[in-house]
């Protein structure tokens, strides 16, 4: 097949901050000395102490650390907001839209300055300071960034909550935190209906048991009725009446904790990746600044939500630290109608837009008519997260969203990264649909075989990074083997992404997917193990393996096999009992696509469950199951055929 290369458009020679020779200088200028490219970098933010060590870091094998500007003395909060009052104190940094088109609104930097000190003023007279973890468990309202700010503020650490999690998920968040602050809202509006947040919250204090949480802060959204704990709850709008505007902001280390955020990996519980202080700004604020070639006065919208690292980095961190305005959109694509996100395209005249591809390949369904009878004239660049986008889910955002006129950057990176690791530069990147292209600034990506060996040239194997970058996570909160474990055992002295790569001839990037147990849903990460132990926490399962399989509009479906409790029967009825268990236990972005009720799951003799097997199984791909002599019982591969096959 002929590989489609789309070259510069020629606006964008001029307007950009790079062409390529420009691309390839600073490239290689970042990775020849890291030390004067990064003291350089480091000055696009204010510091109250200079850094003078820039790096120190050591990917092991012994003492693995990461130290990025570590005697900087800085806040992320000033940052974002008092250091632009006096040149942009009216400009929007925020336009809020609603779930419904009925409601927005825009907030200045100094409307936002006041909130936020508001919020940190009741935060810091409930005790809030320096190193004490808040959970943040909010709808897509500005009082979330407010809420992210005000720690950033006083030198706490969030801990973002995606509002689509269950009670149980958040509890277990709340418990590894050790959080004794939360903030939340009534309820959330999602497409017209309502998310029962603080019913949640009193779910999982219940739940983590007394003696954890003090306060919950309740921001009113719906004004639904909700129970309020005497002593322990607190409305935010009553609370901000009684403090002042004006909050000092700590100093802080560069090395200090900013935030925490759970995420999946092949096992076990979620992670809370670390992420501190000056490094994380200054690579969100530098990525921000050159992937989305963002200039003075552009409306930027990221589609995230800021329970993912994508809404920490773009939609409040980096962007407010470039002094931009940006976009935070409460609802979903399809509400009222399909043509929504067009539609919010036009009412705020948004020049770069930045969304998934799950995204855009459930909007294609719909054709090309929800698109086209929108004007969309001020799109200026598109931009692409969360997993890899397929060709034709490419062309189509280009041709269709983006009347052909528009680059679009897929960026690869992860919770882990901080920020943009590997992404085309706008004005200087041929594209090529479903590469990512090439590295960012300082990064340096090998592709490697499963020894290990470095591959030259056009390759596959798996993407490792071979230095560290500033926005990279400092370790697993309350667990630094797990980060070494994790990230740095399996190819020791390099950080391993998880991720599967190809690199072309020309040195592109092209992400193929997860190498792990890590799914990926609709571009939201989710470990296989966390829903297998969800499934077998029911009564009736005895033993529940799960894997991805292709899926047209989320990328990957969650398919688990399931062997019940002996007695037990399977049925309809029972599949959609456990499929609704997996929604309780975790939250809706776990549930089962496809259950297989299976008598028996393949093992190796030494009990091992061979998910290499299940995989090719719940991909079709029966012909290269490879090699099921070592299978204990190597008939209950035949049986699981059979039943997946009948299933067609
Ligand atoms: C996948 C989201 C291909 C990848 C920012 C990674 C991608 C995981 C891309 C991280 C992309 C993210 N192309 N795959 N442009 N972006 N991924 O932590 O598998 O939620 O490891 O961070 O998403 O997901 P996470």
């Amino acid at each position: 097949m002929e590989e489609k290369i789309y070259d510069v458009p020629s606006e964008w020679k001029h307007r950009a901050y790079l062409d390529d020779a420009g691309y390839r200088a600073k490239y290689e200028a970042s990775v020849k000395n890291p030390e004067a490219f990064w003291a350089e970098e480091a000055k696009r933010i204010h510091w109250f102490k200079p850094p003078t060590r820039i790096k120190n870091t050591n990917f092991g094998p012994e003492n693995v650390s990461i130290r990025w500007f570590e005697d900087g003395v800085t806040n992320v909060a000033y940052n974002c907001i008092d250091r632009h009052l006096h040149t942009r104190g009216d400009q929007v940094a925020i336009i809020w839209e609603g779930d419904n088109p009925s409601e927005s609104k825009k907030i200045t930097y100094r409307e936002l300055h006041a909130e936020v000190n508001r919020m940190a003023n009741i935060m810091r007279n409930r005790g809030v300071g320096k190193g004490d973890r808040v959970t943040i468990y909010m709808p897509m309202i500005p009082e979330a960034a407010y809420a992210m700010l005000a720690c950033a503020r006083l030198g706490a650490i969030h801990s973002v909550v995606f509002g689509g999690f269950s009670p149980d998920s958040l509890a277990s968040r709340i418990q590894d935190a050790k959080s004794a602050f939360v903030i939340t809202a009534d309820e959330g509006l999602r497409g017209g209906r309502k998310v029962p947040l603080k019913v949640n919250v009193d779910a999982a204090i219940e739940t983590v048991g007394p003696g954890v949480v003090d306060h919950v802060l309740v921001v009113r959204r719906t004004g639904g009725a909700v129970n309020m704990v005497p002593g322990r709850d607190v409305y935010y709008d009553e609370a901000a009446k009684l403090v002042s505007d004006d909050c000092p902001y700590e100093e802080m280390n560069a090395e200090d904790p900013l935030f925490i955020l759970y995420t999946s990996g092949s096992t076990g519980t979620p992670k809370g990746v670390l992420h501190t202080t000056g490094g994380y700004l200054v690579y969100a604020a530098m990525t921000h600044n050159y992937v989305f070639d963002y200039h003075d006065g552009d409306i930027y919208w990221c589609t995230a939500d800021v329970g993912w690292v994508t809404g920490h980095s773009y939609i409040v961190y980096g962007p407010l630290a470039n002094g931009a305005t940006t976009l935070m959109f409460e609802g979903v694509p399809t509400y009222p109608t399909i043509s929504r996100f067009w539609d919010v395209i036009d009412k705020h005249q948004v020049n770069i837009f930045y969304t998934a591809p799950t995204a855009i390949r459930s909007l294609m369904q719909a054709g090309e008519e929800p698109v086209k009878k929108t004007s969309r004239k001020s799109l200026r660049l598109l931009g692409s997260v969360g997993e890899p986008i397929n060709p034709e889910a490419w062309e189509w955002y280009h041709r269709v969203v983006g009347d052909g006129r528009c680059p679009i950057v897929d960026t690869w990176w992860q919770t882990e990264t901080g920020g943009i690791l590997i992404t085309p530069l706008p004005g200087a990147t041929k594209l090529k649909p479903g590469s990512a292209t090439r590295p960012f600034f300082g990064v340096k990506p090998q592709v490697v075989d499963a020894e290990g060996k470095v591959l030259e040239g056009a390759c596959e194997g798996n993407l490792v990074i071979a230095d560290s970058w500033p926005g990279q996570m400092r370790t697993v909160y309350g667990d630094h083997e797990r980060f070494v474990q994790t990230y740095f055992s399996t190819y020791p002295g390099k950080y391993f992404t998880g991720d599967g790569c190809r690199r072309d001839a020309d040195g592109y990037y092209w992400i193929t997917g997860r190498v792990d147990d890590v799914i990926n849903v609709s571009g939201h990460r989710m470990g296989t193990a966390e829903v297998e132990s969800a499934l077998v926490a029911h009564p009736k399962v005895s033993e529940a393996a799960v894997v991805g399989y292709p899926h047209d509009i989320k990328g990957q479906g969650i398919y688990a096999y399931v062997t019940l409790m002996a007695g037990e029967q399977p049925s309809e009825d029972l599949r959609k009992e456990l499929v609704a268990w997996v929604r309780k236990e975790i939250g809706p972005i776990a549930s089962p696509d496809l259950i297989q009720f299976a008598p028996g799951l393949p093992k190796t003799r030494s009990g091992k469950i061979m998910r290499r097997i299940l995989r090719k199984i719940a991909e079709d791909e029966f012909g290269s199951l490879g090699d099921t002599s070592t299978l204990a019982d190597p008939t209950v591969v035949d049986d699981l055929i059979t039943n997946r096959q009948n299933k067609r």
